[in-house]
């Protein structure tokens, strides 16, 4: 195993009565003024929206609303909302919402706290000097942007989608009250849960020695999620699974299963965030499209994590060699993908890719062809092409 620094700064609220405490989280904060960023409609729909601004005003905090993110949160709306802030004199940003609402918080307050242009940090132009602080109340368990240092927008000018990692924009606090992912359509609950799954995948398929407690967090992460995602989409209102899964948002994504690895592979979630950019689909149903193309064509280069995975996670019975048990293993995640109604090909998105999509897609994924992706196999623009191909259909 590697030497590794573990911070996990966020102040977690959980359970039933949790947006109860909102008054007092925010006024711990000590901000002047607070911008409420929210999403399409849901959070209004359910009267959390109302829930959180009733308690602002109850505790005498001054607030401005913002909703209307989009899932792949858009660049234009951060712009807007960063304007909004630096003309109302807002000093703290409260997600309400999902990942797109968190990641679209997060940029607000990377462009509040630094001169020039936003989008200079998600191209890798500058690196940001500060954050404006941030909570969120989560509505979806997914993206785990409750926290971790992650941050992920798309620049409607050529459809890049670009995630920006940096230490400075976690959540201050995050509220997370499962009872609130009861609304979920199951296409959005299973989407989420596959998401939870890929950050603990795309950390576990390393090619460093790896610890074994870490080892064992991950793959009983990773069944926890499974049992838990198929007992919400046959009762969304089942509040162990809601709360399972909640929970393992959070854990999958705030760096506990990277403990002691490289950090990960991530190819998956390049190759998705090109595809996400470009036909705004959601995160998670994405990742499950390439994930099977991805493992069978990095998996010769390490069979037995393959087969590790298949038998702790997957409950396979071993095969002749590790290479059969791998690919047993690859097999049953695909099936288990297809029985919460997730694809395993991109077509089953409605995508019918063309050669140059393809070729446009690996171009813009390995940055102009200037970088590989990934660390278990890192892959070079045609092995990338090569993948969406696979992929495909
Ligand atoms: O906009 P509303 O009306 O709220 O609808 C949302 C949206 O349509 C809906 N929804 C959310 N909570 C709901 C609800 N509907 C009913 N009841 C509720 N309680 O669900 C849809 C998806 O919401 P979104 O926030 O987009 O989901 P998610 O949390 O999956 O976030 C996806 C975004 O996060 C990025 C993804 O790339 C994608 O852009 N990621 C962010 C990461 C990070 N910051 O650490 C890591 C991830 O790997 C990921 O890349
Ligand atoms: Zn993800």
């Amino acid at each position: 195993m590697l030497d590794f620094e573990y911070c996990a700064p966020t102040h977690v609220v959980f359970g039933k009565h949790a947006v109860e405490r909102i008054g007092e989280l925010v006024t711990d904060q000590n901000c002047k003024k607070v911008l409420i960023h929210y999403g399409g409609g849901s959070a209004k729909r359910s009267g959390l929206l109302d829930r959180v601004t009733t308690a602002l005003e109850q505790s005498q905090i001054s607030y401005i609303l913002l909703g209307g993110v989009v899932p792949n949160p858009r660049l234009s709306l951060v712009r807007e909302g960063i304007e909004l802030c630096k003309r109302e004199g807002v000093d703290f940003i409260l997600a309400v919402g999902g990942g797109s609402v968190i990641d679209s918080s997060k940029a607000i307050a990377y462009g509040i706290a630094n001169d020039g242009d936003v989008w200079d940090f998600y191209s890798k132009k500058r690196v940001p000097q500060a954050c404006a602080p941030v909570g969120a109340v989560l509505t979806i368990a997914a993206a785990g942007s409750e926290m971790s240092n992650s941050s992920v927008i798309t620049n409607e000018d050529g459809w890049l989608k670009r995630g920006l990692n940096c230490e400075l924009c976690r959540c201050k606090f995050a509220i997370m009250d499962p009872t609130l992912t009861y609304t979920l359509p199951p296409y959005q609950t299973a989407s989420g849960a596959a998401d939870i799954m890929m950050h603990t995948m795309e950390r576990y398929f390393t090619q460093v020695d790896t610890l074994n407690l870490t080892d064992a967090i991950a793959e009983n992460l990773l069944k926890s999620v499974m049992r838990d995602v198929t007992a919400a989409l046959n009762d969304p209102e089942d509040y162990d699974a809601r709360a399972g899964l909640m929970w393992a948002s959070s854990l999958s994504h705030n760096g506990l299963t990277g403990c002691g690895t490289d950090g990960g592979d991530w190819s998956c979630h390049q190759l998705e965030h090109e595809l996400g950019g470009k036909y705004d689909i959601a995160h998670g149903a994405g990742l499950c499209a390439v994930w099977s193309s991805w493992a069978r064509t990095v998996m010769p280069t390490n069979p037995s994590r393959f087969a590790k995975f298949a038998v702790h996670v997957m409950d396979v019975q071993p095969g002749a060699d590790d290479t059969e048990t791998a690919n047993l293993g690859i097999d049953a995640m695909e099936r288990f993908f297809e029985s919460i109604g997730m694809p395993t090909r991109i077509n089953q998105m409605g995508i019918d890719l063309t050669e140059e999509d393809m070729r446009e897609l690996a171009y813009k994924c390995s940055f102009m062809d200037t970088r590989k992706i990934g660390r278990f196999l890192p892959l070079d623009k045609q092995a990338i092409y090569t993948i969406y191909q696979k992929a495909k259909a």
